[in-house]
């Protein structure tokens, strides 16, 4: 049974790998799934949640904590200050945000570019396609100091695209559409190891697509979140913090009136969900009750 499921993993493996990949989140030799030091914010699009915003201001430390946010998912010919929620940060009372972009690898390779990430405590990554960060910052010195904001103690949030860019394999990363789970960029930043991260899961019914990536890498823990909602992970350790429900895909099943009081399909076919307040634990793989 197991050999059936993981021989497409090899066929795939062939044909992946053109274009850029990380070389930072690989770190096989991390006790954990998340982040050993700071905090990870993976929030599932169209969030307008202050409450949202807020906490990740708290986790930089404060309204004086340098925050970088990232708009280059997006798309746009260009960015203004406002880009990527920088505008959300300052109203709320952020004193020291900075919007970050290039496409151009080479010059996110550059100690210029990179500059304001030396002193960032928080950086957010806005929304579009999640392909787009890959090209312009995987394997770059950028890349590495948005690991070293983490490795400080800092926090690295985003929403929608950057909500999956976080996740090591790279959900959605097909460059021709959305819709392509698998696609011809499949490695992400890797904040999240040995995970996949999808967004917009309730609001445009998007439950059963992990399962495209399951069935190829079933290895992989599939993090589903839903729009205005946050999962806030360090260490081992994910809590569900506002809007609706995060959706684990972990082969395994819970449920607040009684687990197994429930006719399940195969455990290679369900999930379950959790809403604000729910703990889960990402090491062991199951909610903490
Ligand atoms: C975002 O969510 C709000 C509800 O919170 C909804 O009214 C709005 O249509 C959504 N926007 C998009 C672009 O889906
Ligand atoms: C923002 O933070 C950087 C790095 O700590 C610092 O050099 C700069 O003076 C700060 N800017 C403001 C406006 O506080
Ligand atoms: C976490 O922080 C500690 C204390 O600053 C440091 O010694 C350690 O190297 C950091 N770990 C990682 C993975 O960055």
């Amino acid at each position: 049974m197991h050999l059936a499921v993981l021989a497409p993993v090899f066929a795939l493996a062939a044909v992946v790998s053109a274009g850029p990949v990380s070389s930072f989140g690989a770190a096989g030799d991390s006790p954990y799934v998340g982040p050993e030091n700071g905090t990870l914010v993976i929030i599932g699009g169209n969030a307008s949640d202050d409450a949202i915003y807020q906490r990740i201001i708290d986790l930089a430390g404060g309204p004086d904590a340098p925050i970088v946010t990232v708009p280059t998912a997006d798309g746009a010919a260009e960015y203004d200050d406002d880009a990527a929620q920088a505008r959300t940060f300052r109203r709320l009372g952020a004193r020291n945000v900075t919007v970050l972009h290039t496409y151009d690898p080479a010059e996110a390779d550059t100690e210029a570019f990179a500059a304001p990430l030396r002193a960032a405590r928080g950086v957010f990554f806005g929304g579009g396609r999640q392909w787009r960060l890959v090209d312009a910052y995987a394997g770059t010195l950028t890349e590495r100091l948005f690991h070293d904001v983490l490795a400080r103690g800092g926090v690295v949030s985003g929403s929608s695209a950057g909500a999956s860019i976080q996740g090591s394999f790279l959900a959605r990363g097909d460059t021709r559409t959305n819709q392509v789970l698998v696609g011809d960029h499949q490695v992400g930043f890797g904040f999240l190891r040995n995970a996949a991260i999808d967004q917009h899961v309730l609001a445009r019914n998007r439950h059963f697509d992990m399962f495209d990536i399951l069935k190829v890498r079933p290895e992989l823990l599939g993090v589903s979140v839903d729009e205005n909602t946050a999962l806030i992970v360090s260490r081992n350790d994910a809590e569900v913090f506002r809007g609706t429900y995060v959706i684990f895909y972990d082969g395994g099943f819970w449920s607040r009136e009684g687990s197994d009081l429930k006719n399940l399909p195969p455990s290679s076919s369900i999930f379950y969900f959790l809403r604000h307040g729910d703990k889960y634990d990402l090491g062991k793989r199951q909610i903490v009750v």
